[in-house]
């Protein structure tokens, strides 16, 4: 959520600071601004929409400066207009803020009441007026810094200016990340390893509750109380990943077609291609001694869960609770610390995840991280990671980090059935042999299936509302695939348990309303076409998803069927991932909106 950037340098840095923004657009999109100290004199370019508008601003009137701040919003507080969008500047003062201040309103009264006026409408301005305020009380820069952290409560990272320092940026971190980043005569700092990767591979991370005064030569980080703490330098592999679209027309293109390869390198890292084993040593927690796992994540990492939930329960025959983050943290749960947490998250940042993360460990769990991003917060607060290895994901639909975190779940699964003596040397043979399979299956399908799909998704793309249906772990699938759909098409859509929908959904079924029903050739087939005649009888329209054997069983009439190759089990929900993405990536380009960048969303949501 919101992207920070910084540099103090030896030369011009406006080019540079929307260089790294461009790399953390993914973070928010709403708008975005550009603030530089020149011979003494603060000034900022700020634009609403899209960071190319803030290109445009810069190139017909340029801002100079060897030192500045930048930010890419999306809004919390206050409607994304050029008016809200950051740098905030107060007397002399500029200010770029990731996160919410949650007593902004108290603060706001309080300095209203003593004569300040509020231009904008976000939470980030108190900020902002506090350091002035502090700063026309006659501390100094460090000592405003220090009081305003101590009258702010929520969630910041913070990097901000003063007129009459031109040579130090201060930072801030409590919640959301920022990082340091070191360079010959020069200092960086971002929200991300990726934002600083053309400046620098050298950083540090803040860790919460520290603060930080950069100029040219280095920096200096402060704890909560201002004693200077060291913090470890690392060296990240950010740069090393290319992150441009090839020959595809949007990154969640470029993302779907990458799962073959990404998901044969996950697998690489768990499994033993010689013996056809899962590697014991990559599953890191002692599943033998667990009583119960409790997973936790939101959004489309949260369904990869759920289906992870369904595979622990059969082949590890271990009790599984699953919830979305957001509720989890609050629910109180009872928790036994012979338990394990999971805790699923591409970013590796997103507040509700890393809350869930927290609770747990203050209980005494055994905690594991499945993470993309392997220098993220949620990945170091963890004790065991499990990376998923699905390389940078930009397009914010989640695509290969969905069928990525999928594999290692089947994988560590199947490695606890193993530990506790659930699945035999046979059946783990059987089911990595499949699993190594995927990739090949991944690349035939991504293949065959486009025409089709593109087809389909210029009739989907007339609808108001789709309906998904699907049991077993095509339950969680179907709930993804209207996930998928509405957010970046914008049409309505649901996913829900085929038995549930005589339970109430049925009621919505009539000619106009597809119903995409994801069905391969499994044991809960039957059951499922049973569903699909009740929704014929009814005149619904049928979107069939199966493979060779349900096609060849199913007598039913369809608006489509879309055949997939015979898998098994463990595999079919990686399989049958790749008709939902595509056809939610068709429609929405049918429908010309915005791909990569959906309205009001974000790729990492550092938020509550
Ligand atoms: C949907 C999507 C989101 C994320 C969710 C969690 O396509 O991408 O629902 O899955 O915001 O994000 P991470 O995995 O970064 O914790």
């Amino acid at each position: 959520m919101c992207g920070i950037v910084g540099i103090v340098g030896d030369r011009a840095v406006s080019e540079r600071l929307v260089d790294a923004l461009k790399r953390l657009e993914y973070r928010g999109y709403d708008s975005a601004g550009v603030a530089t100290i020149h011979d003494g004199k603060l000034e900022r370019r700020r634009a609403e929409g899209k960071l190319v508008n803030l290109e445009t601003r810069l190139q017909a009137e340029p801002l100079a400066g060897n030192i500045g701040i930048a930010h890419t919003r999306w809004a919390t507080h206050g409607a994304p207009t050029e008016n809200n969008a950051h740098p905030h500047f107060t007397d002399g003062v500029a200010v770029v803020h990731n996160g919410i201040i949650e007593n902004f309103s108290e603060i706001k009264d309080e300095l209203g009441g003593a004569g300040a006026t509020f231009k904008t409408q976000t939470d980030t301005e108190v900020v902002a007026q506090l350091l002035a305020k502090y700063r026309r009380d006659g501390l100094g820069y460090r000592e405003a810094m220090q009081a305003m952290l101590r009258r702010v409560t929520g969630a910041y990272a913070l990097a901000v200016i003063f007129e009459d320092a031109p040579d130090t940026i201060m930072a801030a971190r409590s919640g959301p990340p920022l990082a340091v980043g070191y360079g010959k005569g020069e200092m960086f700092l971002g929200s991300d390893a990726i934002a600083l990767s053309p400046f620098t591979n050298e950083i540090t991370y803040l860790i919460d509750g520290d603060w930080a005064v950069l100029n040219r030569d280095g920096v200096e980080i402060l704890d909560h109380d201002g004693n200077r703490v060291e913090r470890p330098r690392q060296v990240s592999v950010a740069a090393a990943y290319m992150v441009d679209k090839g020959n595809h027309k949007h990154f969640m293109e470029k993302e779907i077609y990458e799962q073959p390869e990404v998901i044969s390198r996950a697998l690489g890292h768990y499994v033993d291609l010689i013996e056809n084993r899962i590697d014991l040593e990559a599953v890191s927690i002692d599943f033998a001694k667990v009583q119960s796992l409790a997973i936790s994540a939101c959004g489309t990492a949260y369904l990869a869960g759920l289906i992870g939930k369904y595979w622990f329960e059969r082949y590890a025959r271990l009790p599984v609770e699953a919830d979305v983050a957001s509720e989890f943290r609050y629910r109180d749960i009872p928790l036994s610390p012979q338990s394990a947490a999971l805790f699923i998250s591409q970013s590796g940042e997103t507040a509700d995840t890393l809350a869930s993360l927290r609770y747990c460990k203050d209980e005494g769990l055994q905690i594991g991280a499945v993470v993309n991003v392997r220098e993220s917060t949620i990945a170091r607060e963890s004790d065991a990671v499990f990376p998923i290895m699905a390389g940078p994901e930009i397009g914010v639909a989640s695509t290969k980090a969905f069928t990525c975190q999928l594999a290692v779940l089947a994988a560590l699964a199947i490695g606890a059935g193993r530990a506790r003596g659930t699945v035999s040397r046979q059946e783990e043979e059987r089911l990595v042999r499949h699993l190594t399979e995927m990739p090949r299956i991944m690349s035939s399908v991504l293949n065959s299936i486009q025409p089709k799909m593109e087809s389909l998704a210029r009739e989907l793309s007339k609808c108001r509302d789709v309906l998904y249906l699907g049991r077993g772990t095509s339950y969680p699938l179907a709930m993804e695939g209207a996930l998928k759909l509405k957010e970046i098409s914008y049409i309505h859509a649901e996913g829900y348990a085929a038995g549930e929908l005589k339970h109430g959904p049925i009621a919505l079924i009539d000619e106009n309303m597809p119903v995409i029903v994801i069905a391969p050739h499994d044991r809960f087939f039957e059951k499922t076409v049973s569903n699909m005649q009740e929704v014929a009888a009814r005149g619904g329209r049928i979107i069939f998803i199966t493979d060779e054997k349900g096609a060849a069983a199913s007598k039913l009439e369809t608006m489509s069927t879309i055949v997939l190759p015979v898998v098994d089990e463990i595999i079919a929900p990686m399989i049958f991932s790749l008709p939902i993405q595509l056809l939610a990536y068709h429609t929405a380009v049918f429908m010309g909106t915005d791909v990569d960048q959906p309205r009001n969303l974000a790729k990492s949501v550092t938020v509550e």
